[in-house]
């Protein structure tokens, strides 16, 4: 295709003098596409069954839009669909329509929250949304926050601020401590602040899968007797593999009383914590620093969407305030980019704000709680003759029949994994405790009694 035929046929940029009609029709079809898709979930299951999707790469010459269509629905046809009710494996629910549409108006205005000048709007509903989820938390008006993409930018986010407020980024001697079933990436954000392995305390959990409290005392101790720093401790609210709860009010009060950050990481629970489902061990948690929470992990927000919220925003204005002398602005306005390990950031916050809009606290409340209760039902009907299981008090679950040794869960779990899959179900197989496990999550919003049923068949 020559230049002057690319600007003919195919409009390169939105015009800003002419109608759009040809964006217009990009966006009718690729809208048809993608809702057959999800439309015909049923028939394809979770996961593509023979995917032969072939990777194109750029060549000398551009392609018309026809020819990048029938790439498109290869590569959608090759996709995971979320929007399956068997899709229990992980957190990636199916997404709510109006985030779909967030983010196609967050693509359109291609605005930036690095800098208020570069997303003027939106930088003060990034505010606006951090400051509510802040109050929803219990935390006052001082507190406040910053989107990032996905919980372990959160994360990292917070303990690089917990660390620089404890005035320990150039001590060999800071320490941070989490539990054995805190998220897997905790070890990276210990490579990433060029910690390591020394520097990183995981304390043992007890037989629900919490943070033990006598052995976080014991490790505190030794700490101070072999002259290490703490600068945070992480509680887990919703762990990975059976969704716990660690005990955050004795940890909060051990925090209080040894001046350390006491940092939440609400990844997969933190959302439960604004509404008024009763959930042991949920309430009251703004005697935190910071937490974090992901809506992207339940409630469908398109990912990623995810934000740190802190007790108090000057410790993120001070940890990552650097100036950025190529955006002029007035004293008084915050650039955003200045809040967080980000820069260039898009406008994620658009997709949250539409879809906590839409379904208001009532909406997240039926949301949340009917995937506890699908969880409730899920555990309630599995045999427990033959099975044993983990779960906390969220919506996940992992189990495994009675008795098995690490040799033969790792059998069972794969044959029987391909054998559900086979039935259009699909759940994960995590390590846990040196055994493997099969786990469903159970925040997909299509899945229904009769397919919780038809699951419990295939497993017994
Ligand atoms: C408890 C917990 N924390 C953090 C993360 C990391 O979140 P992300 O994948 O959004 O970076 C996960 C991911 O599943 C998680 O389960």
């Amino acid at each position: 295709m020559t230049e002057d035929s690319i600007n003919k046929i195919e409009k390169l940029f939105p015009t800003y003098s002419e109608s759009n009609d040809n964006l217009l029709a990009l966006i009718n079809k690729t809208s048809q596409i993608i809702c057959k898709w999800f439309s015909d979930a049923e028939q394809i299951g979770p996961l593509p069954f023979d995917s032969n999707f072939k990777c194109s790469v750029p060549d000398e010459f551009g392609n018309s839009t026809d020819v990048l269509f029938s790439e498109i629905e290869s590569l959608i046809y090759g996709s995971f669909n979320p929007v399956h009710p068997g899709s229990l494996a992980h957190l990636d629910p199916p997404p709510l329509n109006i985030s779909i549409v967030g983010d196609l108006i967050a693509a359109s205005l291609n605005n930036n929250l690095l800098a208020h000048e570069l997303s003027p709007s939106i930088s003060l509903l990034e505010d606006a949304i951090c400051k509510w989820f802040s109050k929803k938390l219990g935390f006052n008006e001082s507190a406040g926050g910053i989107a990032a993409s996905g919980g372990t930018l959160s994360n990292l986010n917070a303990l690089v601020a917990a660390r620089n407020h404890a005035g320990l980024n150039a001590d060999q001697n800071a320490i941070f401590i989490i539990s054995e079933e805190a998220h897997s990436s905790f070890d990276k954000i210990c490579l990433i602040m060029g910690l390591g392995k020394n520097n990183l305390i995981k304390i043992k959990t007890d037989d629900n899968g919490c943070m033990d409290i006598s052995d976080l005392r014991s490790c505190i101790d030794r700490c101070h007797d072999e002259g290490k720093k703490i600068f945070s401790i992480v509680a887990t609210l919703g762990t990975t593999i059976q969704g716990s709860i660690d005990p955050i009010e004795h940890i909060s009060r051990i925090c209080k009383d040894n001046n350390i950050w006491l940092h939440i990481d609400g990844s997969i629970g933190g959302i439960f914590a604004i509404t008024k489902i009763p959930i042991k061990g949920i309430k009251n948690i703004n005697f935190a620093n910071s937490i974090t929470i992901n809506p992207q992990k339940i409630l469908g927000i398109t990912k990623t969407s995810s934000i740190l919220l802190v007790s108090d925003i000057n410790v993120l204005k001070n940890t990552f305030n650097t100036g950025l002398p190529y955006i002029s602005s007035k004293s008084s306005v915050l650039n955003r980019g200045e809040l967080g390990i980000q820069g260039s950031r898009p406008a994620e916050i658009i997709k949250l704000w539409l879809g906590l809009r839409f379904l208001g606290m009532q909406g997240i409340e039926h949301i949340l709680h009917s995937s506890i209760e699908k969880r409730k039902y899920f555990e309630k009907n599995l045999n427990i003759e033959k099975y044993e299981y983990c779960s906390g008090p969220l919506h996940i679950i992992s189990f495994l029949p009675k008795g098995m040794n690490k040799k033969e869960s790792d059998e069972w779990t794969l044959n029987k994994r391909m054998a559900l899959m086979s039935n259009n179900i699909m759940l994960s197989r995590p390590l846990f405790k040196n055994r493997f496990f099969l786990r469903a999550v159970l925040g997909n919003y299509n899945t229904s009694a009769i397919h919780i049923n038809e699951l419990l068949k295939l497993l017994d």
